[in-house]
């Protein structure tokens, strides 16, 4: 029976399978082996876009509700509440069963095969909490039941890139995968025996990509949008700050859709009504009620590359103001975001800790994982390990690939 590598990534996915011992990828986007794990139900259109073309359907306004980051809800009892979308009752297992779905139609459609089992990737740790992190798994193990495989196994993301890049090491050389990604950072300590590797440990933190565009607007976007503002008592002249659970979620890529809801509108206006900084507080109402969250995130992380990338970027605000924007450099990114970065190498040397190896023991440190592109992990991470060999291996593919090498021998 075929059997297909399934990445199911917080940000994006990816599908392959072997040939001739070499990962072979499905081409899930017009342009591209990989594409964001995001959806779309249009409501005009009646249908369920995914991918690019979800984000695509979003930023020209087109009425529906977009929905990014599926995989940090995996665990979450809100898994399993029903909503009403396009005339049917799903649930958000529903709802990333149906995205699998067509990663499996698509990877049945170019090879010609059919996927009755997966090899899917999945983080060491989806949460911290042991029962949330168990029931991500039997989550996700649902959706692709549901997506109509009859069967599937998991292997750790970090685990499937340390057998995609280890033709990078010597024979007997320690290798560590660095995978930070857009949920999750991951890492496996192996050694690269004569025929296999040797998995020493792996481990992981719930902390990634996601987290720094959460962070980059709370600390930048979501004070122009009344975060620590003060607001008045309704009666009497005390004020309080406005509560900020709102400006959290609204920062939070996976929590953003449960905010157009009629309960947070309505906080959003009895804030701005009892504002002492009004016009702050106007934004919020507005982008609640345009539905702007995702733009928000978008710019966010779009500023947050940039930033990285050429030194400066600017967060564009353009869709809730003319002129509002947030500018950002390296210097700026590096602060705000270097007490996350500090606990993905303090996790790093957590994995090494329980293999009873030392810093300097790793020869070699391989960066896979789109948020390894940016400059302050790399920075926090190389530190930590100061004798290693520094490699940078294919940022959105490592894990697919492994995956893809790995899947037929994952049922014997
Ligand atoms: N050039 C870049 N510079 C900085 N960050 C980037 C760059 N390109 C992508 N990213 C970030 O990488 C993250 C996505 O990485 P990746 O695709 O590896 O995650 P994922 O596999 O979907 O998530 P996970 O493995 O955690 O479930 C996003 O947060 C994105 O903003
Ligand atoms: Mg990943």
């Amino acid at each position: 029976m075929a059997v297909l590598g399934v990445d199911f990534g917080t940000s994006n996915s990816a599908a392959g399978v072997a040939r001739s011992g070499a990962p072979h990828l499905i081409a899930l986007e017009a342009d591209g082996q990989t594409l964001p794990t995001a959806v779309f139900f249009d409501f005009e259109a009646k249908k369920m876009l995914i991918g690019s073309a979800a984000g695509r359907a979003l930023l020209a306004g087109e009425e529906g509700r977009y929905m990014r980051a599926l995989k940090s809800l995996l665990g979450a009892p809100l898994m399993r509440e029903q909503r009403n979308l396009l005339g049917e009752k799903l649930d958000f297992i529903d709802i990333v069963a149906r995205f699998l779905a067509r990663v499996r139609e698509a990877a049945q459609a170019q090879t010609g095969e059919t996927y009755d089992r997966a090899l899917s990737g999945r983080p060491v740790r989806f949460h911290a909490e042991d029962a949330r992190n168990a029931q991500a798994e039997v989550d996700l193990r649902e959706a692709y039941l549901r997506a109509g495989f009859e069967d599937v196994a998991f292997m750790y993301e970090p685990e499937a890139a340390a057998l995609s890049n280890r033709a990078l090491l010597q024979r007997d050389d320690l290798g560590l995968i660095v995978d930070i990604g857009g949920g999750t950072s991951d890492f496996t300590l192996f050694r690269n025996g004569a025929k296999a590797i040797d998995i020493l440990s792996s481990y992981g933190v719930r902390l990634g990509g996601t987290d720094f565009d959460r962070a980059l607007s709370l600390e930048t976007v979501m004070p122009l949008l009344g975060r620590g503002s003060q607001i008045r008592h309704a009666f009497g002249s005390d004020t309080h700050v406005a509560p900020a659970t709102i400006f959290n979620d609204l920062a939070t890529w996976q929590k953003i859709p449960f905010l157009y809801a009629p309960d947070s509108r309505r906080l959003a206006k009895d804030l701005a009504q009892y504002a002492v900084e009004p016009d702050k507080l106007a934004r919020l109402v507005s982008v609640l009620g345009d539905e702007l969250g995702h733009d928000i995130a978008f710019a966010v992380e779009a500023g947050k590359i940039a930033a990285n990338v050429d030194g400066t970027g600017e967060i564009d605000l353009r869709v809730i103001e003319r002129g509002l924007g947030v500018a950002l450099d390296e210097a700026g990114v590096d602060r705000l975001l270097s007490p996350l970065t500090q606990q993905m190498a303090a996790a790093a040397r957590d994995t090494l800790t329980a293999a009873g190896k030392n810093p300097e023991d790793v020869t070699h440190l391989v960066f896979v994982g789109g948020s390894s592109l940016m400059q302050v992990t790399r920075g926090a991470l190389s530190q930590a390990f100061p004798h290693a060999q520094v490699h940078h291996g294919s940022a959105l593919t490592a894990i697919v690939d492994g995956l893809s090498l790995a899947a037929q021998d994952a049922f014997n």
